[in-house]
């Protein structure tokens, strides 16, 4: 069984050969219009179950497309309507999804409930966020990244903000592919302990994001925090707010990305959004491409 369900536990190649597919999926269908099959179909005759336990536009929108361009059917589910939020085990759930569905892509708060999925079901299960990682998110980062300046191993990407679920995808990337990640942020909002090796810490931005290649954030306030923290996390956030003082510390080159949704004006200003650094639609479009080949990793290796 081939799960996708973090960075650190695909193969670094295995990781390579999904980017590589989705860049010629992406070529091979520019131009068509977005709901003509692709020429290839290996979803053809199947059914992916896209369960959701927060809300999402880019991750519901681009698996959907994909199957759909892929040849397969999709079913959108909310957690809350199932009975996974009655009391029913996710093992269960799993065993008895994995009768219906070739392919389950979940949404959800602990990490736990990702891992007991993926142990019980007999179809391959696909990590689209939980409160610890992103890993989708960050194979569309790559190959952005990829797309406008070539490889990524040897680059310097730097994360201002809050030491999150995307950052911790990034640092799970930043082995796999071999590049330097440096993450600029307050303290009390480090990233969790156990990534503690796979990047460096520097306090002050400015001085981060010197020779930067990527400059990322992402929001302050992420789905799983207390609506209550709010107020604490920009006081404590504020100074690393991404910012036009911000991004000419970097080469003069440097990218700019987020994941999306942004706040504008709190982690980033319109200027960087809409400037000439930022690529953040492009990022979103490959949610698209890299999902497909990531599907297509799951099902047929
Ligand atoms: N970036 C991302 O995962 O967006 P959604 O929450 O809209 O899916
Ligand atoms: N860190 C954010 C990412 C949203 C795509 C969250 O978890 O809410």
């Amino acid at each position: 069984m081939t799960h996708f369900l973090d960075l650190h536990v695909t193969p670094a190649a295995d990781l390579r050969a999904i980017i590589d597919d989705a860049m010629r999926m992406k070529q091979a269908r520019n131009g068509h219009p977005k709901g003509r099959p692709d020429a290839e179909q290996p979803l053809q005759d199947h059914i992916v179950a896209l369960i959701f336990e927060k809300p999402s536009t880019r991750t519901r929108v681009s698996f959907d497309v994909g199957v759909r361009q892929m040849g397969g059917q999709t079913m959108v589910l909310s957690g809350a309507d199932m009975q996974l939020g009655h009391g029913e085990t996710i093992a269960d759930t799993a065993r008895v999804l994995s009768r219906y569905v070739d392919l389950i892509m979940i949404r959800t708060f602990e990490e736990a409930t990702l891992l007991e999925m993926a142990e019980y079901a007999t179809v391959p299960v696909i990590n689209g966020l939980t409160n610890r990682t992103h890993p989708c998110q960050i194979m569309a980062d790559i190959m952005t990244f990829e797309e406008h300046r070539g490889p990524i191993k040897g680059r310097k990407v730097v994360w201002s903000g809050d030491g999150n679920n995307v950052f911790a995808s990034f640092a799970h990337a930043a082995k796999q592919f071999d590049f330097e990640l440096v993450f600029t942020g307050p303290a009390p909002l480090d990233p969790e302990p156990a990534l503690s090796g796979l990047y460096t810490i520097e306090r002050d931005p400015a001085r981060a994001v010197q020779g930067a290649d990527l400059v990322v954030t992402d929001t302050w306030v992420s789905m799983h925090d207390p609506a209550s923290a709010r107020e604490r996390r920009h006081n404590q956030l504020r100074g690393y707010q991404v910012n036009d003082a911000l991004m000419a510390q970097a080469n003069p080159d440097a990218l700019f990305m987020h994941c999306l949704p942004a706040h504008r004006d709190d982690e980033v200003t319109s200027s960087v959004m809409d400037g000439p650094h930022s690529v953040i639609f492009d990022e979103a479009e490959n949610r698209l491409h890299a999902q497909k080949a990531i599907m297509r990793y799951c099902l047929q290796g």
